[in-house]
């Protein structure tokens, strides 16, 4: 599947316009979106990472990392997905980096989403869906999302996300209206985002593979 993520990946570049700042993502799929970034970083001027793991790596191929605050709205996020349907909408957040992705997102003008052909699905929710949680409401908003939803939370137990926060995994929802439940978990007090790419889905998909497929 790797060799899919890589072509994923070196494929989002054609997206990449001169003297761009571009948002970047986390995982394995972005890691080669990176490597891909490095070799023509003369051509844009920067890039807002959604992570520590992806500052690292930018930084490594001497990309500078821009504050969000300092650079205002961005054109291009290339960003990888645990999942992704027909109407590109996604549950993200394998990586906990869930939050800054969102942020990102939404201050872009196109999202552009790199998966492997595992990752399409029709229906959202066998990728037990991410939501992270401020520490102290952590049960709390365990008992409230599986009253609301019937999903079973679980706690991702040692992992501590970039802004200090816990990660509840929910387990058995098929979301077939991923807006509303969107809309529902991120009313619950505690939540500071939900996994769920649905009232800002992904503008163009990338599925990896020779050729890649653009949705
Ligand atoms: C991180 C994410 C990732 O985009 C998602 O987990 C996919 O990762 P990978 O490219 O390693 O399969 O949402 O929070």
């Amino acid at each position: 599947m790797s060799e899919a993520k890589r072509l994923a990946g070196e494929k989002a570049i054609d997206y990449i316009e001169d003297g761009m700042i571009v948002g970047v993502g986390t995982g394995s799929t972005v890691a080669y979106f990176i490597d891909a970034l490095g070799r023509i970083k003369d051509r844009i001027r920067g890039a807002v990472s959604s992570s520590q793991q992806s500052t690292q790596r930018l930084q490594m191929h001497g990309i500078e990392v821009l504050d969000l605050n300092a650079t205002g709205p961005l054109s291009l996020y290339v960003d990888g997905a645990d999942e992704c349907d027909p109407h590109k909408r996604l549950i993200k957040g394998g990586g906990a980096a869930l939050t800054r992705e969102k942020i990102i997102a939404e201050a872009s003008e196109k999202f552009v989403c790199i998966i492997d052909p595992a990752k399409r699905v029709d229906v959202l929710g066998r990728f037990p869906l991410p939501v992270e949680v401020i520490p102290m409401a952590r049960s709390l908003v365990a008992r409230q999302i599986l009253a609301k939803t019937g999903g079973h939370p679980v706690w991702r137990d040692g992992v501590v996300t970039d802004n200090g926060n816990v990660v509840l995994d929910v387990h058995n929802l098929s979301i077939t209206d991923p807006v509303a439940m969107e809309a529902l978990l991120n009313q619950i007090p505690g939540v500071v985002s939900v996994g769920l790419f649905a009232r800002r889905p992904a503008d163009v998909v990338i599925v990896g593979g020779e050729p890649p497929l653009v949705l």
